[in-house]
């Protein structure tokens, strides 16, 4: 077992007649889905990464992190959305939010151009003070303003330190195939490219270049994930909510969502996890939240968050359920002393393994928002490891397209984002006559 759909703490929330009326609505999103009619159905080229990649662009992806890894002390992934999300999770899932700390034979790990705080990249290029870099540049439209700015910042320091062609080969780029700013600039300076299929929208391109060559820079075995990718395709392929748990976790936020559940919190109790809640959230957020639709998803790491958002989710108003992402299997083993004196009182949890108490933790906690009217969906996760990272991608991938085309949206799309952008281009004075005209229109109102 990789990954399980335990629904237990579903019994007092969902009946039988409630998955027969939402099987039929799934059948009809299965067969968008699988006749690939729907809207969107241009971007469904995220299905065939587990078992139909590009061999040879993979190949090219674990030489140029071999070369990586031999000529840098520290490497920086830039990108924002679907363009960093995924490869930060997998790093920290499969190895862990404390990476750069820990022993290892690769380069430290940073991310830039997700945002546009002056101290996050000014401490980051203080970080790289003194010690060789690599970068890649990571962005499908290769227009978007943040990654665009940590670019050019770095481009400078590169070029200053390595000089223009030394910096040509410690910059490795991925974006469209032939579109795009950061294409043209990638063929002028001789940067080695990599390809986000046209076919593969941000939140939906983990394992292709974008996240697979940060994750192998890393160290991580690229193929076991996409071995764990293609096990999980190969997992749910049929229509029926009793032997597709995938479907099956579709239906339930459907039919939670129904009942005026607008909220998903996805709770995991390993901080290894957080960043996948954090791609998780993109993936379910972009992909669901238009037309006035969409379950709002947040997210949880406990038991750090019992003692801050613990009480709201106990008592809170009623609008959310939790999803738990459960690791059964931690990969350390960490047994608690026995006192003689038991000084503190706590030898009732004294020669119990640390991760046995962290369950209990949340088997003890489900029950009482269980009793508090919230929702509990399982997903029991075997253990962290590229296989499972792969698995666990796939798995939400599909979930998160069955459900959407459930709720009616179209899940490949993003037209919300650019809203920001239009204001704050007219705002930072970006050339054109429409950008004048709304700067001139906003600051009356600002
Ligand atoms: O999922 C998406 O499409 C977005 O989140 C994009 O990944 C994000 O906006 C970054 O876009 P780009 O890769 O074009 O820089």
């Amino acid at each position: 077992m990789t990954l399980r759909l335990n629904d237990r703490y579903l019994k007092a929330f969902i009946t039988d007649a409630d998955y027969a009326a939402m099987a039929d609505k799934i059948a009809v999103a299965h067969q968008t889905f699988t006749e690939k009619n729907g809207e969107g159905s241009d971007f469904l080229g995220w299905t065939e990464l587990p078992d139909h990649y590009d061999a040879e662009e993979i190949a090219r992806v674990v030489k140029a992190a071999e070369k990586i890894k031999k000529s840098c002390d520290v490497f920086v992934a830039i990108g924002i959305g679907g363009s960093y999300l995924g490869a930060r999770a997998a790093l920290e899932f499969c190895t862990s939010p404390r990476y750069n700390n820990l022993k290892k034979d690769t380069p430290d790990i940073y991310f830039a151009g997700n945002d546009i705080s002056a101290s996050n990249l000014s401490e980051l290029l203080e970080i790289c003070e003194g010690r060789d870099v690599c970068i890649n540049v990571i962005s499908k439209s290769g227009t978007t303003t943040e990654p665009a700015i940590a670019f050019r910042v770095f481009r400078e320091l590169l070029e200053a330190k390595y000089g223009k062609d030394g910096a040509a080969e410690r910059i490795f780029v991925t974006t469209d195939k032939c579109r795009g700013k950061l294409k043209e600039l990638s063929d002028l300076n001789g940067y080695e490219t990599f390809v986000v299929p046209d076919d593969v929208g941000g939140r939906f391109s983990v394992l292709t270049p974008v996240g697979l060559l940060p994750i192998a820079v890393a160290g991580i075995d690229i193929y076991e994930m996409l071995e764990g990718a293609k096990a999980a395709k190969e997992a749910y392929t049929v229509c029926d909510l009793h032997a597709n748990d995938c479907y099956r976790y579709a239906a339930i936020r459907n039919i939670l969502l129904e009942k005026g559940k607008s909220v998903e919190i996805l709770a995991t109790y390993e901080s290894a996890l957080g960043m996948t809640a954090e791609w998780w959230k993109q993936l379910f957020g972009e992909s669901e939240g238009k037309d006035n639709k969409g379950i709002y998803p947040s997210s949880v790491t406990f038991t750090t968050d019992l003692h801050s958002l613990g009480q709201f989710v106990q008592e809170g108003s009623r609008i959310m359920f939790e999803t738990v992402l459960d690791l059964v299997n931690s990969s350390h083993t960490l047994k608690i002393p026995y006192d003689p004196a038991n000084s503190d009182g706590l030898n009732f949890v004294a020669d119990k393994d640390l991760h046995y108490v962290n369950r209990t933790a949340f088997i003890a906690t489900a029950m009482a928002h269980v009793d508090g009217g919230v929702p509990n969906i399982v997903l029991e996760l075997e253990k962290r490891g590229a296989y499972e990272f792969g698995y666990l991608v796939y798995f939400f991938e599909l979930a998160c397209a069955i459900s959407s085309y459930t709720l009616g949206v179209n899940p490949f799309n993003q037209p919300g984002v650019e809203a920001y952008k239009k204001n704050m281009f007219a705002l930072l004075g970006k050339p054109g006559e429409e950008n004048e005209k709304l700067r001139v229109a906003l600051t009356k109102k600002m």
